[in-house]
């Protein structure tokens, strides 16, 4: 086997590798049964369901998946619309635009870059079906004004909670309080099996649906449970269950999810610390630290002065052998966004923030060390 030469290039993200994954994937293979629906798909549902208190964490083959899947419960369909922030990546609103309805975007608020929810009623229309709150970089998007709004207009919430594994707000787990919530495990979040994600159900009455829906429309799940004595078509479903052999995966990385939450909150607080004094001098703008205390760690981001100014950071970092990306381009200013009618002028924070926004290595595994040559890579940058 080829050993890799370690190399002094910090990437952005590296996967966490737990001691248990090649364990539980040799007695996953030795098993026999890799499709899904197996045992570790069982042990990781139910790990999930108690980390959450959700009333079911269906696995799914990604977040996107988990939202097609919360759009198909929900039947949503052409004439309606799906309110959504500009400021999130594409898997937000493909799954509503499939299946025929119109995203409606809403600015963000510049302290959080999450969903304004001051913005959210003026939006609503009799054909508002859902709103989609994403919680970005872990942190948890203000639930409250949606949700009283979603009673009072009748429609759904479904919390994008991509990046939020382990994040709480207000001591409740993100993902658990809309109709619906979706976790990623791509390998860019805080615990993956490659690829994967699971919507986790809080209202019981979909889960039964769900379970036939992404099991291609059959009560396949109903005969392994041994209540149907063959299994049939009984609904027009998909294929969204992953191998067994990945939910193997997951599961060693949720055995280890409290350790790496705390290394990479550990890793952000640092990241803030270091860089606060640039934050007063008015260098750079930094996320309020307070407002970060129950998320995950998954994301550092800091906020330059304008475009020009992050593409020389960006470019100051990579000789340093630091890679630290940009992120979202806004989905309305997008070729399609725009022939939903997106327009320059339409959301000012959104288009004046996230040309300016970087975000810093951050994984668990990353060493105090190479947190702070970042640091001080940032402050040489800013400071020479
Ligand atoms: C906010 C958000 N939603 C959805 C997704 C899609 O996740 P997945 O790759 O698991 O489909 C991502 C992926 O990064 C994301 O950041």
């Amino acid at each position: 086997m080829k050993i890799l030469e370690k190399s002094s290039i910090i990437p952005f993200n590296r996967p966490w590798q737990s001691t248990r994954e090649e364990e539980l994937v040799v007695q996953s293979l030795a098993s026999g049964k890799l499709c899904g629906d197996g045992p570790f798909t069982r042990t990781a549902r139910e790990m999930l369901e108690k980390l959450t208190g959700a009333p079911a964490a269906l696995l799914t083959t990604s977040c996107t998946s988990a939202l097609e899947l919360a759009a198909l419960l929900l039947e949503v369909g052409p004439g309606d619309e799906v309110i959504l922030p500009s400021f999130t990546f594409v898997s937000t609103a493909n799954p509503f635009c499939l299946r025929g309805a119109t995203p409606v975007f809403v600015d963000i608020n510049p302290q959080t870059m999450n969903m304004d929810p001051t913005q959210v009623a003026s939006l609503v229309t009799d054909r508002t079906r859902v709103v989609v709150p994403v919680h970005y970089a872990g942190l948890g998007c203000d639930l409250d004004p949606i949700l009283a709004l979603a009673s009072a207009r009748g429609f759904h919430v479904v919390e994008d909670a991509a990046q939020a594994v382990g994040s709480t707000r207000n001591g409740k787990v993100l993902g658990t309080e809309g109709t619906f919530g979706t976790y990623s495990f791509h390998d860019t979040k805080n615990i993956t099996c490659g690829e994967g994600g699971a919507l986790l159900i809080n209202d019981p009455a979909f889960v039964e649906r769900a379970l036939v829906l992404r099991e291609k429309g059959t009560n396949r799940s109903q005969f392994l449970r041994g209540m149907v004595d063959k299994y049939t078509w009984v609904d027009a479903g998909s294929s969204f269950l992953p191998s067994d052999l990945l939910a193997a995966l997951l599961v060693a990385q949720l055995e280890d999810l409290e350790l790496i939450t705390s290394h990479r909150r550990r890793i952000w607080n640092s990241y803030h610390d270091e860089l606060a004094d640039l934050h007063v001098q008015g260098k750079i703008f930094l996320p309020q630290k307070s407002l970060f205390d129950e998320s995950n760690g998954h994301m550092f981001w800091l906020r330059c002065a304008d475009l020009d100014e992050r593409t020389r950071l960006i470019a100051f970092l990579k000789g340093r052998d630091i890679t630290a990306p940009f992120h979202y381009v806004p989905l309305h200013l997008s070729p399609l966004g725009r022939r939903y009618g997106g327009r320059e002028g339409q959301l000012p924070h959104t288009e004046a923030l996230a040309d300016r926004l970087v975000r810093l290595p951050l994984w668990a595994g990353l060493s105090q060390d190479e947190a702070f040559r970042i640091t001080n890579s940032v402050k040489e940058f800013y400071l020479g």
